[in-house]
């Protein structure tokens, strides 16, 4: 095993890491950075709950190295608030909604509808549906997920950093 030193943007900071050439992102994400949002719910791609944005895209943690995201932005669902936001509208509509249960999906939930929306701001629906369908909600929550997302594209952020 090689150690291998990555740095990158991590929540809009310039950060570095020292960490095993075979750790993920997900790995390091949590026990480097000791950012627990991100969950590793199967480890293998299939459910979501490990979903941060790389580059602005949503991608599965636990099926990415750490060393690729060597000169990356990485957003979590800890740097989803804005400086000048108490939360982010996705967050706050999660929470008006009762988007959340046990909350295990909830970080990759959120940070999988963020990508959505920056891609499609006024997503119908059906759209919202099949932008998440890679998430897995084990609590079952669909119905009001689908119902936060579509209230947080509604809505704007009042300092202009978030959504
Ligand atoms: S833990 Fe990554 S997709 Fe399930
Ligand atoms: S809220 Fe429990 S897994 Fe989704």
């Amino acid at each position: 095993m090689i150690a291998v030193k990555i740095s990158f943007l991590l929540n809009g900071d310039p950060v570095t890491a020292e960490v095993p050439d075979q750790v993920t992102l997900l790995e390091m994400l949590r026990e480097h950075f000791e950012l627990r949002g991100a969950k590793e719910g199967c480890g293998y791609g299939e459910c979501g709950s490990c979903t941060v944005l790389v580059e602005q895209e949503a991608v599965n943690a636990c099926l990415m190295l750490a060393a690729f995201v060597n000169g990356k932005s990485v957003q979590t669902v800890e740097g989803l608030a804005g400086k000048q936001c108490r939360l982010d509208p996705l967050q706050e509509a999660f929470v008006e909604h009762g988007a959340v249960q046990c909350g295990f999906c909830t970080p990759g939930m959120i940070m999988s509808a963020k990508a959505l929306l920056a891609e499609n701001p006024r997503p119908s629906r059906d759209q919202i549906r099949r932008g998440m369908a890679g998430n897995l909600c084990r609590c079952t929550g669909y119905a009001k997920i689908v119902e936060a997302v579509a209230a947080a594209s509604k809505r704007g952020c009042s300092c202009g950093e978030s959504s």
